[in-house]
């Protein structure tokens, strides 16, 4: 395609940046106020999260979202059958024009110019969106499907507002089951609207984005829109972890459209996300099993949350003693229990670039306190009164997240249904009663006193 140029572009503006701020890790206080290095080297590495887990992050969520994607073999989850049905749409029919010669996507059409001096891949802002992608040859199945949804026709029609498309190309449509069953009409909707960004994020934007909104409206956050998630690194940029784009800044008279090469699917529960990744949580799932945590939290109406989901290797940080307490314990599983709720914030979903509060304290007590270049989120908990404070702090338009004043945010902006998903490599506690101040860091684990001092109110 014509525009791939753009991408190599791209990549290189995002190494270059990197190349301007790395300083050696050495250098750099391990509380560093910023987090710099953290997230240069992330860019660096490719995804904008902390260095410790990348390589393994990347390459879990990398080669479960391909498998997902490229679906071969049997579809053993509700999620992959979702993705199934949606990818095996672009196959029911006639699939009109398009086929074989996508395989081409190195450039080898500019002769095509000479016959279209218009053609849809160079952008023209004298069309639509909507126009464009219906002129398109790479663009058939998607457009196809558009117009078997005329509210998304009239979305992508519209210069009342201007919109971001990330339009899949036909090959993303190649990789189907033969047994797939027909999703509802709704379902293809959704799907269909979670391509469209609301407003304009050329790839300018898209680099310094962490999260952007869709026109995908979604009740379980409180009526807020669904948002992708946007990593850039050096293979170029990459919406959901999966998703990659392959050709940039396509002008149309209501917006940009971006090709991917892979359909996005609109995310699924906070709780199934975490259940996809046995070997990163599975301290977790245990810790909610055992709580039959899944019960309570059924009963808790949400419009929106942040979990901070701690990895395995944040609770074998607690220790030896800690662990056996709060697992093997009756005792302990209450304290447990009550951590699990404290890693929970209701109806305030936080991202690195939103925040999304249906609180009731809205306002007066959540909205962000600037100093300089941190911006300070005090968040209510599922513990009532036991608050979890949050700081992102920016520089050069790379962030990074805190939780309690130390915890790291190893791999933010999970996005999913019904909230957001911020990974971190410690479990946050509440803070020591009368410090006021933060959980301190300790390589022996934590006391069963301290845990018990610092949650027994809420037990
Ligand atoms: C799309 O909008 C253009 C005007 O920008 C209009 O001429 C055309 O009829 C519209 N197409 C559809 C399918 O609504
Ligand atoms: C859409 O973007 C263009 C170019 O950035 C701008 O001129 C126009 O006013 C925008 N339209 C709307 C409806 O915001
Ligand atoms: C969240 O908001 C909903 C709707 O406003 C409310 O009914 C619910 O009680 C809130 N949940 C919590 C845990 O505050």
């Amino acid at each position: 395609m014509a525009k791939l140029a753009a991408i190599g572009t791209l990549s290189l503006a995002a190494i270059q940046a990197a190349h301007a701020l790395v300083v050696p890790e050495t250098a750099v206080p391990n509380q560093a106020p910023l987090g710099a290095t953290d997230e240069v080297t992330a860019l660096i590495k490719g995804d904008a999260m902390g260095p410790h887990h990348l390589d393994d992050d990347i390459a879990s969520a990398e080669s479960f979202f391909n498998a997902v994607s490229s679906i071969r073999g049997h579809i053993h989850d509700d999620f992959s059958q979702a993705v199934a049905d949606l990818i095996g749409l672009g196959y029911t029919g006639d699939l009109g024009t398009g086929g074989s010669a996508d395989d081409d996507d190195d450039g080898h059409h500019h002769k095509d110019h000479h016959h279209h001096p218009k053609h849809p891949h160079d952008g023209d802002s004298s069309y639509t969106i909507y126009e464009l992608i219906s002129k398109s040859k790479y663009t058939t199945k998607f457009a196809k499907l558009v117009d078997e949804h005329p509210h998304v026709v009239d979305v992508l029609n519209s210069t009342k507002a201007n919109y971001t498309l990330f339009v899949p190309i036909d090959k993303a449509f190649e990789d189907i089951p033969e047994d797939h069953k027909k999703p509802s009409k709704e379902f293809i909707e959704s799907a269909l609207l979670y391509h469209v960004g609301l407003g304009e994020y050329p790839a300018r934007r898209i680099l310094h984005s962490y999260t952007l909104p869709t026109a995908l409206d979604e009740d379980l956050l409180g009526g807020e829109p669904q948002r992708l998630r946007a990593s850039v690194g050096l293979g170029g940029v990459k919406l959901n972890f999966y998703s990659k784009v392959v050709a940039a800044d396509i002008a149309a008279k209501n917006g940009i459209i971006h090709a991917v090469n892979h359909i996005l699917v609109p995310p699924p529960y906070v709780g199934r996300i975490i259940t996809l990744f046995p070997d990163r949580f599975s301290t977790l799932l245990l810790a909610y099993e055992k709580t039959d945590f899944v019960k309570f939290i059924h009963g808790v109406n949400l419009k929106g949350s942040t979990v901070f989901v701690p990895t395995n290797e944040a609770f074998h940080w607690l220790g030896p003693r800690a662990n056996t307490f709060l697992f093997n314990t009756d005792k302990g599983r209450e304290y447990l229990k009550a951590i699990l709720k404290y890693n929970i914030a209701p109806n305030a979903t936080l991202y690195t670039d939103a925040f999304y509060d249906e609180t009731d304290s809205k306002q007066k007590q959540n909205s962000p306190v600037h100093e300089s270049r941190i911006e300070h989120y005090d968040l209510p908990t599922l513990l009532g009164e036991a608050h979890i404070s949050v700081d992102i702090s920016r520089i050069f338009g790379f962030a990074s997240i805190k939780v309690n004043g130390f915890t790291r945010v190893v791999v933010p902006n999970g996005v999913a249904k019904n909230g957001v998903i911020q990974v971190v490599n410690r479990v946050p506690l509440p803070p020591h009663k009368g410090h006021g101040g933060h959980q301190s860091e300790n390589d022996g684990g934590i006391e069963i006193e301290d845990l018990i001092s610092r949650l027994e109110d809420w037990v």
